[in-house]
């Protein structure tokens, strides 16, 4: 016995200290099993052959499934997202603990492969870095059939110009809805300008960057090109003292072109704001998901401004012409957005408050 501790005392501290050594060489035991990748809580699946939890039948066919559709894992298992698969969240719900994280981490190392590494061949606020969402060629996919039917092409023939280049998310988002004809490189915009490299093209469907002059110096090429366009711009833009002389062509500048004056475009405004997304890598990781939270294959979600179609399609198509191609697509495709002849039309809430109402 121990400084004069009764049996019953010192039996006691004995079998506590029992307790806490055998404790210990369990916790031990475990950290070993997790450095050797036995599947521990970080979730990596074990060695193959070693049987684990991380990497059962269950798991390996669960990460068959996920490499086969679109969406990461959270829109797979988000009912509310268009990637939602119910068979997949009916199996997520019956994994173990440490399979649900072996699958996790499979899914952000996905995601970090996905990572985009673009070189650009020019100069670029990483502020600009930011994709078009897939809805918002949707919604002009009627402007876009009738356009092309004008021209007796379709939407495989029908030739779409985007001079700003992200990291070429439109080209796929477009050939999903069947155009296969679309010029989107990543290459400098003003000197394929300045060296007449312009491709040949239909129309020019674009989204530019936000930053500098370059707003102007697209509305001018739009000017100047005399072609049809549909330009994905935020609503201050029509607010702008520069921009009816750019549209138009009445400024000095574009008078001295042969181009012809144009009326304003038209505007076609979604009935929910558009989400854009910076795909991953072009810019500092945790600024966009501090500010953003959402982050999915396409990159992470951003909406800094309000944003619609500024629209003009002539000489292909009058403005009454496209008003027509927007009243079909409300009926052929549940298009819900609304198209408004002038910026003096705009309702309130996404007027720019220097434009005074009609
Ligand atoms: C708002 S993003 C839109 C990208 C794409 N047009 C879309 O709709 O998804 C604008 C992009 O233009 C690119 N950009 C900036 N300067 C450019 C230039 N001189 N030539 C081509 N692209 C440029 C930037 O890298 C930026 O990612």
């Amino acid at each position: 016995m121990e400084n004069g501790q009764s049996e019953q005392q010192y039996e006691s501290v004995q079998s506590k200290k029992k307790k806490r050594k055998k404790k210990k060489k369990k916790k031990t035991g475990e950290e070993c099993g997790r450095a050797s990748g036995a599947g521990g809580d970080h979730g990596q699946p074990g060695p193959v052959g070693e049987p684990s939890a991380a990497n059962s039948p269950e798991v390996l066919a669960m990460l068959e499934k996920l490499s086969r559709g679109r969406g990461t894992l959270s829109d797979r298992l988000n009912p509310t997202h268009p990637c939602f698969d119910a068979e997949i969240k009916a199996g997520w719900k019956k994994l173990p603990k440490k399979g649900r994280s072996a699958i996790v981490a499979a899914d952000a190392a996905r995601l970090q492969e996905l990572a985009a590494t673009v070189e650009h061949p020019f100069e670029a606020d990483t502020a600009d870095h930011c994709e078009s969402p897939p809805e918002a060629y949707n919604d002009v996919v009627g402007m876009l059939d009738m356009l092309a039917a004008k021209l007796g092409k379709d939407r495989s023939s029908l030739a779409i110009y985007d001079p700003y280049y992200c990291a070429g998310a439109m080209k796929r988002h477009l050939a999903s809805l069947g155009f296969a004809n679309v010029y989107h490189k990543c290459e400098d915009f003003y000197r394929v300008l300045a060296e007449k490299r312009v491709p040949a093209h239909d129309v020019v469907v674009t989204n530019p960057p936000y930053s500098e002059d370059h707003f102007q110096r697209l509305l001018r090429f739009c000017h100047s090109n005399a072609k049809p366009y549909l330009l994905l711009l935020p609503n201050y833009v029509c607010g702008k003292d520069y921009y009816i002389p750019c549209v138009t062509g009445s400024s000095r500048k574009a008078a001295a072109t042969p181009a012809p004056k144009r009326a304003e475009p038209q505007y076609l405004c979604p009935r929910k704001r558009y989400n854009y997304w910076t795909p991953k890598g072009l810019r500092d990781r945790n600024e966009m998901t501090n500010k953003h939270g959402h982050s999915s294959e396409l990159g992470h979600r951003t909406s800094p401004f309000l944003s619609f179609w500024y629209i003009d399609l002539n000489p292909a198509l009058s403005h009454s012409e496209v008003e027509v191609a927007w009243r079909q697509a409300a009926v052929v495709s549940g298009c819900t957005c609304t198209l408004y002849r002038s910026r003096s039309g705009l309702p309130s809430a996404i007027r720019p408050s220097g434009v005074l109402q009609d």
